[in-house]
């Protein structure tokens, strides 16, 4: 049966295509590696996570911020959910929403980001645009610990990816997506041998 390891109990947040929480999904598959996938939680109903979810036998919930009257509230409502299901570390994978100090306190050293830049360049919600636009010979993807500030928690992994010169964003972005699916499940597995 292989090496016997402890399974966490992880989940991921989602607000699309869900690309990452696939990779997340299929490392965990296997025995040795130290997670389980066992919660998804999107803040869009359409979100092609969710599929990939179901697809997978994993629980999956839609908490719809437009419901909530505050931040607050709506990340009180993932937490309550975080916390019924006894999750352990949580990931966001093109998770669309910032999060309160709230939250992000309760979570502190627990919850993983990947952002598709070499963090601290490029922060924000256009990263591979910026990074094209901007003339650089090279971007990529990082995976830091979220804190209050957007993107700028402890980086745990790096990856990094060449820009060619006939690059749009679409190709760039595919290229650090390739490495982002290599470095999000191998950042879950050095975070959690740290606990
Ligand atoms: C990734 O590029 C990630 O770095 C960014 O959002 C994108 C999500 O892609 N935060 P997917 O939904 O995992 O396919």
């Amino acid at each position: 049966m292989g090496n016997s390891v402890k399974k966490h109990r992880v989940a991921v947040l989602i607000s699309g295509n869900g690309s990452n929480l696939q990779a997340l999904i299929d490392a965990a598959g296997k025995t040795d590696y130290p997670a389980n996938i066992v919660l998804v939680i999107s803040n869009k109903e359409d979100a092609f996570g969710l599929t990939r979810a179901k697809n997978a036998g994993i629980p999956s919930y839609v908490v719809n911020h437009k419901d909530y009257n505050s931040r607050e509230e709506f990340d009180m409502a993932v937490n309550a959910l975080l916390l019924q299901n006894q999750i352990e570390f949580v990931c966001l994978a093109g998770f669309m929403r910032i999060l309160s100090a709230r939250f992000v306190n309760i979570w502190k050293g627990r919850m993983l980001n990947i952002h598709p830049s070499l963090l601290p360049d490029f922060k924000g919600a256009h990263a591979v645009r910026d990074a094209l636009n901007s003339g650089v010979k090279e971007s990529g993807c990082s995976v830091h610990l979220v804190t209050e500030e957007m993107d700028a928690g402890e980086i745990i992994a790096q990856a990094k990816v060449p820009i060619l010169p006939d690059d749009t964003q679409e190709t760039l972005h595919k290229r650090i997506h390739q490495q982002e699916h290599i470095l999000y499940p191998r950042s879950l597995e050095l975070l959690i041998n740290r606990h």
